[in-house]
Formats: C-alpha cells, sequence, structure tokens
C-alpha cells in the first residue's frame, strides 16, 4: 500500500519499494514470531537524528554499511562487514588504533520488511535487550523512546498494530554506551574495552503476528520426587503464561496445553486445555496443570542422560489459533543451602552436586557464534567439568538450548564492577559511577524480568546470582527476587558470588571470593595453618570459590604467532617484568607477568629460548591447574567440604596471554590438560603437603568395588625409588586416603627431585583396566606461601620450590607411531626407549600446510613415560570443521622436537 506512494519518488528509489514490498511478508500467521533478519547501519553523523524521516520507506541507504546478521554491536558489525578485520585488529598493539571518538555519537539500526496486516490482526515488536538505550521508530512514528528501552538485558514486547502496513521501514537509534552510567555487558580487567562498549542491537529483535489475544513468555514448572529413590514418581507439570487481550471485547478462548518428549520417545504426548473468558484489554495468568506418569529425568552429563520435553501453550479465540508459546524443558531439581561453616552446597536431583567449572566469556566484540559455543561445551565435557559460570554474559536463547542437550549445568548472574554494583558500600568501584537512580532500579527490574523469563524452562540453569563481588542493595534485592519469583523461577538463587556481605532477603551466598587470580604453587590448594585448619588460608581448597585460580594459561608457539609480533614474542621470555598488551587491560594487576614468572624463573632457572621459556611455562600451568582441580575434588570429604569451585576462567574474549583453559584459537595446552587429569571422575591424586595419596570417585551410579593403585618414584637421574601397590574398596561420591609417601623409603627425603606416578586400575590384578594414570614432580622443598601477605589476588611466595634438577635429564628416545583411528580420530603410540623418564611429552596434530587441527579433544596429553613405558594417545575431532590431519608434532622436555605423518 506504500508503493504508490513511493512511485512518487526517484525511479531508483521506487523500484527499491516495490521490490521490498513483493517480498514475502516477515509475519503472515497468529503466534508466528519472526527475527529482523539483516540491517544497515550508520553513523548519526553521517545520517543525522530524523529518526522520524529515517523511518520511513523508501530511504536510500545504499551508503550505509549492510550487515547480513540478525544481531551485532557497532564493532561486531563493522568486523562483519569487513571495515576491520579481526585477526588484524587483534594484531600486537592494533586494537588501539581504532578511533573510539567514532562511537561517541548515536548509530542508527534500520530495515524494511513487508507485512499483510487486516483487521483483527496484531503485531508486536520484541526486544531482548540493547547495549544500551535505544529509540526505535516505525514508519515515521516513534514505538519507544530510549528512557523505556534501556539496559542491554531490558526485553519488551510493543504494540505496533497500529503502526504497520504492507511495506515497513524500522529504525532502532542506539546511544553511546558507558559502563559506569548504563546497564551494559562489561569487561572489568580480562581485555581492552571495545571502542564501542558494545553498544548496539546484540541480541534478535522480533516482530510477531497475533489474534486478539497474545501470550506472554512460556513458564513452565515441573515438580519430581525429591529424593534420589523417588525420582521415578509421577511429576507435575504446571505450563503457565499471561494472556493479554488486545481488543475492546470480551473474548473467549481456549488455552491448550501439549508436552511431548523431544529427545526420548518413552511417554504418551498428553494433550490438556480449559475455556477462560477475558474482558476488554484484561489481562489473564493461564495455568494447566497434568501429570506425567513416569518423567525421564535430566541429569547433568557427569551422572546420567539429558532426556528433554518440549511444552506448548496455544490460546484459541474466535475459533482459530491466535496465539502459541513454546519451550523445552526437564525434570530435574535443584537446591542449595549452607552447610555449618555458610559454605553453600547444591544438591541435584536429591543427590549433593560439587560445582567444578570455569568463568565463561564471550568474544569481546560479542559476536556470538553457536557453533563455538558447542565446540566450547564439547570441550567444558572432556575436561570433566559439570559447570559454567556466565557473569552478566547470558548471551542468547541457543545457548542454554545446547547446554541442556549437552547436560552442562550453567551458572548464570549479574556482572561486577560497574553499573550493576553501584551500591554506596561498593568499595571498589571507579570514581564516576553514581549510585542508581530511581530509573535504574526500574531497568534492573525490566532486565531480571525479561532474563528471568528467557532461563526458566532450562534445565541446564542451576542458579541465578543477583550479585557478584557485592551483594545487592535493599531496594534492589526485592526488585530482582519478585521478577524472579514471577517468572516461577525454580533453582537457588543466591546475593552474590562472595562473603562480603548478604541481603537479609537472600542470607549469606555461600560462596567465596578471595582470590587467588596470579600465580600460585601448587601447595598453595592444600596449605593449612599449624592447627590443621583453613584459617586465613582464601582461596585454598574449602568451601565455594566463585572464581579463582593460579592466573595460567599460556598459549603455545602456534598460537601466539597468530597474534604476537616477533618483539611481543622476545619480551615473552627476555622482559618478565614488562606490561604485555596481551595480558589484562592497562591499569589492572594483571598487565605484566612478573609473578608469574618469578616463580619460573626461580622454580626452573632462567629461560634459554622462547622454546624453552613455554615449556616451562606449560610445566607450570598444567601443575598449577591440576593441584587446583585435584584439591577440590579431593576434599569434598573434607572436614570443610570443598563444595565448589569456578576456575578463573575458562575461555578469553580475545588471544590473551592468560586466564584461560584453553586458548582464543581452541587450542588446549598445559593449563587444559592438568585441569582434565585434575577432574577425573575416578582419579588418584597426590597431596604436595601431607605426602598422601587420595583415591576419589564423583560418580553416583556404582556400588562399592575393587579398585588397585600402583605408586611408583623415580628420581631425577631416572633411577627406582620405590614401587608398591595399594588395593582398596571404593565407593561412589567419597574421597580417602589411600597412603602416605611421608617416609624415608619413599619421599620423605627427596635429593632434589622425583617423579611419581599413581595409575588406578579396576580390579585388584595388575592387568585391570587402568582408569586414571597421573604423573608428579615432585621437588625436594615446597614453595613457601606468605599467607599473612595476602593481597585480593595472589599469596605470594617466601621461597621458592627449586626443579632446576629436571632441566638436565638426559635426552629420552620417545618411539612415535601414528595411525588413523575410527571416523575422526588418529591414534599415537608412543614408547619411551630410554632408561630415563621421557618427560612432559607434547602431541599437536597439524595439517598438510603445518597448521594446527582444531577444534579436537585428547584423552590425554603433556604425558610423562617411564623407562620403557607404551603409551596410545588418541586425537578426536570436535564439532563438524574440517578434520585433515596430517602429522603430529612432538617434543618433550627431554625429547628433540619432531614430526611423525600419519602412517
Ligand atoms: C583478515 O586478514 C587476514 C590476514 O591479515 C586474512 O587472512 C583474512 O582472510 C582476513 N579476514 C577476512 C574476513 O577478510
Ligand atoms: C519516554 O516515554 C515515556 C513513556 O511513553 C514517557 O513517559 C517519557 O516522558 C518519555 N521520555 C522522553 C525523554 O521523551
Ligand atoms: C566507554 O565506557 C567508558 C567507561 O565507562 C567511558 O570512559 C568511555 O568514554 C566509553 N566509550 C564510549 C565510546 O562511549
Ligand atoms: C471500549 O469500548 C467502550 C464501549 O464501547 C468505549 O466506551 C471505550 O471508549 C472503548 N475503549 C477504547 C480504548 O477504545
Ligand atoms: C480440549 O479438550 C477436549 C477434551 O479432551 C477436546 O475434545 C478438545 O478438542 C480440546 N480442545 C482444544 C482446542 O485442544
Ligand atoms: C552463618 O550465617 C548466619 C547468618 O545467616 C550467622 O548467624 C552465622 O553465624 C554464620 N555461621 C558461620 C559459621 O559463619
Ligand atoms: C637448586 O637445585 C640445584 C640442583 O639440585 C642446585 O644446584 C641449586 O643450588 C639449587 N638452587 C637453589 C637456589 O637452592
Ligand atoms: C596401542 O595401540 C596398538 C596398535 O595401534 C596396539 O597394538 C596396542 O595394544 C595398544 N596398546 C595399548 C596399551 O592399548
Amino acid at each position: 500500500m506504500h508503493v504508490e506512494r513511493k512511485l512518487t519518488l526517484t525511479a531508483a528509489l521506487s523500484l527499491v519499494g516495490v521490490v521490498k514490498a513483493a517480498a514475502t511478508p516477515l509475519v503472515s500467521s497468529f503466534g508466528q514470531t519472526a527475527v529482523i533478519p539483516s540491517w544497515d547501519l550508520q553513523s548519526s553523523a553521517k545520517v543525522g537524528n530524523n529518526l522520524e524521516s529515517l523511518s520511513k520507506t523508501g530511504v536510500d541507504t545504499s551508503s550505509w554499511y549492510h550487515v547480513g546478521k540478525s544481531k551485532c554491536t557497532l564493532m561486531g558489525c563493522l568486523v562483519e562487514t569487513g571495515v576491520y578485520n579481526e585477526t588484524d585488529l587483534f594484531y600486537s598493539e592494533n586494537l588501539q588504533n581504532v578511533d573510539e571518538t567514532q562511537f561517541s555519537v548515536p548509530w542508527t539500526y534500520r530495515n524494511e520488511f513487508t507485512l499483510e496486516p487486516a483487521p483483527g490482526e496484531h503485531f508486536h515488536l520484541q526486544t531482548h535487550g540493547i547495549s544500551s538505550r535505544a529509540d526505535i521508530f516505525l514508519n515515521g512514528k516513534q514505538v519507544v523512546n530510549k528512557s523505556v528501552q534501556a539496559g542491554s538485558y531490558a526485553g519488551k514486547s510493543y504494540k505496533i498494530t497500529n503502526l504497520v502496513g504492507d511495506s515497513n521501514a524500522l529504525v532502532i537509534q542506539v546511544q553511546p554506551t558507558n559502563y559506569y552510567y548504563d546497564f551494559a555487558l562489561g569487561w572489568v580487567d580480562w581485555n581492552p574495552w571495545p571502542a564501542d562498549n558494545g553498544t548496539g542491537v546484540w541480541r534478535d529483535v522480533e516482530i510477531k503476528q497475533t489474534g486478539a489475544v497474545a501470550l506472554g513468555p512460556l513458564r513452565i514448572v515441573t515438580k519430581i520426587g525429591s529424593t534420589y529413590d523417588k525420582l521415578s514418581d509421577p511429576a507435575t507439570v504446571t505450563l503457565k503464561v499471561m494472556a493479554r487481550n488486545f481488543e475492546n471485547r470480551t473474548v473467549t478462548i481456549t488455552a491448550a496445553g501439549t508436552i511431548a518428549p523431544l529427545s526420548e520417545a518413552d511417554i504418551p504426548r498428553i494433550t490438556f486445555n480449559r475455556t477462560i473468558t477475558l474482558p476488554p484489554f484484561s489481562v489473564y495468568n493461564v495455568v494447566l496443570e497434568t501429570v506425567v506418569g513416569k518423567p525421564a529425568i535430566w541429569w547433568p552429563k557427569q551422572w546420567g542422560n539429558q532426556p528433554l520435553y518440549t511444552a506448548t501453550l496455544s490460546v484459541f479465540a474466535d475459533d482459530k489459533l491466535s496465539d502459541a508459546v513454546s519451550g523445552n524443558f526437564g525434570f530435574r531439581s535443584v537446591t542449595s543451602k549452607p552447610n555449618s561453616y555458610n559454605d553453600t552446597t547444591f544438591i541435584v536431583n536429591g543427590v549433593p552436586f560439587q560445582v567444578i567449572g570455569a568463568g565463561y566469556t564471550p568474544n569481546m566484540f560479542l559476536r556470538w557464534d553457536a557453533t563455538k559455543w558447542e565446540s566450547e561445551l564439547q570441550y567444558t565435557l572432556d575436561l570433566g567439568f559439570n559447570t559454567i559460570r556466565l557473569e552478566g554474559k547470558n548471551e542468547h536463547p541457543e545457548a542454554y538450548d545446547i547446554a541442556d542437550r549437552l547436560g552442562i549445568f550453567l551458572m548464570v548472574g549479574w556482572e561486577c564492577c560497574d553499573k550493576w554494583e553501584a551500591w554506596s558500600y561498593n568499595q571498589d568501584l571507579a570514581v564516576p559511577t553514581p549510585v542508581w537512580s530511581d530509573q535504574d532500579y526500574v531497568i534492573a527490574g525490566d532486565s531480571m524480568r525479561h532474563e528471568a523469563s528467557m532461563l526458566q524452562t532450562h534445565p541446564s540453569v542451576l542458579t541465578y546470582l543477583i550479585g557478584s563481588d557485592y551483594w545487592t542493595d535493599d531496594r534492589a534485592t526485592p526488585i530482582y527476587l519478585n521478577a524472579l519469583k514471577a517468572s516461577d523461577w525454580q533453582t537457588p538463587i543466591i546475593g552474590s558470588a562472595s562473603k562480603r556481605g548478604f541481603s537479609p532477603l537472600t542470607g549469606p551466598s555461600g560462596l567465596k571470593m578471595e582470590g587467588p587470580y596470579d600465580w600460585v604453587p601448587p601447595n598453595y590448594w592444600y596449605d593449612t595453618n599449624e592447627k590443621g585448619n583453613y584459617a586465613n588460608r582464601f582461596g585454598a581448597a574449602f568451601g565455594f570459590g566463585s572464581e579463582l585460580g593460579a592466573g595460567v594459561g599460556t598459549p603455545e608457539l602456534s598460537s601466539l604467532k597468530k597474534f604476537l609480533s616477533s618483539s611481543d614474542l622476545e619480551d615473552l621470555w627476555k622482559a618478565p617484568n614488562k606490561a604485555l598488551y596481551h595480558m589484562s587491560r592497562a591499569g589492572s594487576e594483571f598487565t605484566t607477568r612478573k609473578i608469574y614468572n618469578d616463580g619460573l624463573w626461580k622454580r626452573w632457572g632462567a629461560p634459554t629460548s622462547l622454546d624453552d621459556y613455554l615449556m616451562k611455562s606449560q610445566l607450570t600451568d598444567y601443575e598449577a591447574t591440576r593441584a587446583q582441580f585435584e584439591a577440590f575434588a579431593t576434599n569434598w570429604n573434607a572436614k570443610r567440604q570443598a563444595t565448589g569451585l569456578i576456575y578463573w576462567m575458562l575461555n578469553n574474549a580475545w588471544p590473551s596471554l592468560h586466564w584461560n583453559v584453553w586458548d582464543y584459537y581452541m587450542k588446549p595446552a598445559g593449563s587444559y590438560f592438568g585441569a582434565k587429569v585434575g577432574s577425573r571422575k575416578e582419579h588418584v591424586t597426590y597431596n604436595y603437603v601431607t605426602k598422601e595419596v587420595w583415591y576419589l570417585d564423583r560418580t553416583i551410579d556404582a556400588t562399592a568395588r575393587d579398585r588397585r593403585v600402583e605408586i611408583d618414584a623415580l628420581d631425577s637421574q631416572g633411577k627406582v625409588m620405590f614401587s608398591s601397590v595399594v588395593n582398596l574398596a571404593a565407593y561412589p561420591q567419597t574421597s580417602r586416603r589411600v597412603t602416605s609417601l611421608n617416609t624415608a623409603y619413599t619421599l620423605g627425603n627427596i635429593k632434589d627431585a622425583a617423579f611419581l606416578r599413581l595409575v588406578l586400575r579396576a580390579g585388584t590384578t595388575k592387568d585391570g583396566k587402568v582408569l586414571s594414570r597421573n604423573v608428579y614432580w615432585v621437588s625436594k622443598d615446597l614453595d613457601v606461601l606468605d599467607w599473612d601477605r595476602s593481597e585480593w589476588y595472589v599469596t605470594p611466595v617466601r621461597t621458592y620450590a627449586n626443579y632446576t634438577a629436571l632441566n638436565i635429564l638426559p635426552a629420552a628416545d620417545v618411539v612415535t607411531q601414528v595411525v588413523k583411528g575410527q571416523n575422526e580420530e588418529v591414534v599415537v603410540n608412543l614408547e619411551n626407549k630410554s632408561k630415563v623418564p621421557a618427560f612432559f611429552v607434547m602431541l599437536n596434530l597439524v595439517g598438510k600446510d603445518g597448521k594446527d587441527v582444531l577444534p579436537l579433544t585428547w584423552d590425554d596429553n603433556y604425558v610423562t613415560l617411564w623407562p620403557g613405558e607404551k603409551l596410545n594417545l588418541t586425537a578426536r575431532a570436535v564439532g563438524k570443521g574440517k578434520w585433515e590431519p596430517a602429522a603430529v608434532q612432538v617434543v618433550g622436555k627431554n625429547v628433540g622436537r619432531k614430526s611423525v605423518t600419519l602412517g
């Protein structure tokens, strides 16, 4: 209908109008929702601020940027459209050259689409959060202003029935984001801040068509048996939704619910309905309940399967569908309780659940990539983790669908260190941050309502942390809690991720945030005071650590070369105290590798080359993550239990030199394999402080069974020190001491350094299946921590361990054969032909071009082989990427670098 009018414009413009009007309507039936699929984008410095005219159809946008994506921040869009090249931006210090001033003015997103409006049809515009404030115009009229559409998470639905036509032009003008004034997605010290501060349409914008009655988000409430043995009892499922009558007449609706299994077809489809009468313009909370006789229970992958169901609630008015909403869900229960130390324990399906995971970050330009996320979750499972913490980086609905399917818990919550925590009592805020205004409390409430309804149905959501470093104030707390309650929130709500204080409405969080974030030696996690307890031991392995780690995660050379210049690479090992751009953000405590390098230099000797530095770094990283994960897992049964661990961090927002389990390019290195060994479900560990060997089991599906632990040690020359075997009866969900090695005949009297190998076998005989194989390097003396001089980010070391004897190990000869395994697998047969251990042998799969084959998993890597020992290690493809392996590169601390082609 606008075509006619547009024909009066220039020929070129009218052509655009005609073509667009002829296109398929974005939505054409009741209950249909469509995402605005692409955007034209331009700065207000170029196109001005007349949104009324920019939002009329037929505007010539040929000089604008055209993005074929439904969502991207300004920087994300400019990368998509080729204005910036991410590879180049991330190289060396190039990122500093992006002109920030271009983002100090508003920018405009624009799209034209067609509809077929007719009487009785209703249209709605749905946002899911725009950074950070936006004026929205449609067909020359304002839909909403920037005081109302404010906050990166404040998604809303606007009625646009009166504004739509056959041809439509939508304009969203976004305002510059300031992390201290706006509710955005900030970065603290992890990486440089993006030049646009994440401004833009970072989440989808949708158009929905309905009849007279439209529905809000579907809430699905499940009730299952409250204890482990009652899980097969009948479950109730309640579907709830707010139905709004958009017409000035009484409408009688039938609300019909359907529940069907999504993945396991073991229950019949269930349907149920009821009739409701809605007065003019009224809102009604529709509630439909049913019983599922034998619910299939959703478990985290660690403990079982992930059966999912889908629920749909449809409303029929005037004998036809008016609207429908649906969501996937699973039957599972999560509760939490503080123990006698006020440390939080989560309970999943009636079983106490130790959280093992790490802190996630999106790409720094918020470039969401579902395939990458799925690979990241596959890595998470491969590591033996069960949880990921998202601190104010709640991503998109798809993220939760994938986590539901893969069986990984997500700890979702708000972020620290900026507007989100601008409380009068927050000691750590940057100076200008104003405390919340009345309007800010409204934005916070809108944000919570939106996120709660996005998350509510997903079994993968473990908890919502309404605070991070600080607890929420007395006005915000009930706003958040009421919003969660209104969404029928079903899992624990935690007040903050720290123990700094709490609102009486939430009670103590039971999560600690006391560091470390920088390098500490492996015995840190086990260190107790003279009385044998953890008083003033901050991050050590007790309680629930919400973000802590030894600050490791050094990428290997193949990754480093992608983002460091040759002089940057030299700095790594020649300038150990220098501030490096790819460490943390300028001004933070973590701009240098000084604390880490002090340890590396003192414990391993000054590096003699970049290769030597990286080898010593990988040893340091592996040792650090393994000790942390093992200490927490081992202390699951301790008097003061270790109830959870969120390692800081899982991944990086850009190519970073630290704080990850795998690097930006998804290459797993030392920190990955240390974490992986340390997170095995059934495992044997060594406590550096007590010199004890421990057994641990994180499964629930087993009963008592026999296990054999083989303990062997070699001295720094490779000579046998001792060899022993302990048989034990193993029980699920336990950890127990196996034996002490603190005797003169064992590790009580090391000359300089020693190797310790622990092998766990099924059964009691030496040919039992190997369940865990774990090799340590142990120094004569431990690192000594100076607990009294602890800072929030580190506990310094007073005297260092000495591993230098291991630098002069004779070279080992490792015979390697690389064969193709089944499907997308490569098997490497290793054999140590020498009389000395082959220390810390790293395998790297490369293609014909010599480049890393990624993403992939190795069942084990960075392994140490005893003289004569054989090991087969398997690499497997992750995801559906290109899998064209050609060779395996092999190198070890005392094993020369070589490349073995696939035979
Ligand atoms: C970015 O630049 C790199 C080289 O600097 C090039 O290999 C790559 O193809 C470019 N990416 C895009 C999307 O153009
Ligand atoms: C924005 O819209 C709201 C609601 O319509 C209105 O109350 C407010 O005055 C508007 N603000 C501005 C600055 O126009
Ligand atoms: C980004 O936020 C920071 C701090 O909140 C502010 O200083 C800076 O000016 C902002 N940048 C832009 C482009 O708005
Ligand atoms: C609804 O209908 C009533 C009765 O016809 C009328 O008085 C009222 O103005 C209408 N309201 C609106 C918002 O159209
Ligand atoms: C409502 O339930 C009744 C009884 O099961 C059934 O006959 C009817 O078709 C259902 N209506 C809808 C709209 O699903
Ligand atoms: C646990 O928290 C409660 C407040 O809810 C407090 O009264 C109690 O002293 C705390 N216990 C310990 C061991 O800190
Ligand atoms: C470290 O150990 C080596 C060899 O075992 C020894 O020569 C050296 O003196 C030790 N260094 C320190 C600082 O004790
Ligand atoms: C390793 O693999 C080879 C064949 O590739 C096989 O002969 C050998 O038995 C395997 N060794 C172990 C310990 O699994």
